[in-house]
């Protein structure tokens, strides 16, 4: 019997390697930002078309502000061109488009290219694409907690209420499937503050390939590892059983 291939619902990438593949061009490093950009389109559309539901893209994380100021000004520009000149396209392929991040450090602007492109992206349903801009998991779970605190002070829950789904639920990701994916392109081997809770039971694959290099047949090459991989959430897989 043929058995069906598995599609991960989410797959959640931190995309990596931008600086190293301009470095090797002799580019700046805000050119390999721009490549970058090529390679969100192309996975966006083999994500779509494979059937994945859910496609999490680490962008710019709360760390990243320790970085020069040209470059992040180029990746906040990159941002909202990204918004002005793609928004058209995501509508017509049934993209629903969520940001994921704490906004009280953006410009006007790019609050403003924030709320447009979800507001004109919301009736999407063939993906959920979540961009995670100024986004750190340690505080987003400092956050969920304090959140929670508050709750139970105000009396609105019992301590003894505080359970996995209340926590899950008042994260930024309430209402979104935890990963069953993660991709770190370039060699590195960490996740880097993303999605630490979420990420409890993921497949973790780490190509080499630079993230500006990453497209359409990458993308492919990670589901078929993900296909390949046995999960078990910690328990057994009895000999007879579908996996
Ligand atoms: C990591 O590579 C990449 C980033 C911090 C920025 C990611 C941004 C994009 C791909 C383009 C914009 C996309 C959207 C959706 C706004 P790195 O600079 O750390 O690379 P390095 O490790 O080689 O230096």
């Amino acid at each position: 019997m043929s058995k069906e291939r598995t599609i991960p619902k989410h797959v959640a990438i931190i995309m990596d390697g931008n600086g190293r593949w301009a470095k090797q061009r002799g580019k700046e490093r805000h050119e390999g930002h721009i490549a970058g950009a090529e390679s969100v389109t192309a996975v966006i559309r083999a994500a779509g078309d494979a059937g994945v539901d859910y496609v999490t893209l680490y962008a710019f994380s709360t760390e990243n502000w320790g970085r020069p100021e040209a470059e992040i000004n180029a990746i906040m520009e990159l941002f909202c061109y990204m918004v002005a000149s793609r928004t058209e396209e995501l509508v017509k392929e049934g993209v629903k488009v969520r940001i994921m991040g704490e906004r009280s450090r953006f410009s006007p602007k790019v609050l403003s290219m924030i709320e447009s492109i979800e507001t004109t992206t919301a009736e999407g349903k063939k993906l959920t694409l979540i961009i995670a801009f100024n986004y750190s998991s340690r505080r987003e779970m400092l956050l969920a907690a304090q959140e929670i605190a508050r709750r139970a002070v105000a009396g609105e829950i019992k301590v003894e209420d505080i359970d996995e789904e209340l926590f899950s639920n008042s994260l930024m990701t309430a209402g979104i499937p935890d990963p069953d994916l993660i991709i770190r392109t370039s060699g590195e081997y960490r996740l880097s503050n993303f999605l630490l809770w979420q990420a409890s039971y993921a497949e973790l694959y780490f190509p080499e390939t630079l993230w500006p290099d990453f497209g359409k047949e990458e993308f492919q090459r990670a589901l078929d590892i993900y296909a390949g991989r046995e999960r078990r959430f910690g328990k057994v897989i009895q000999d007879n059983e579908e996996k």
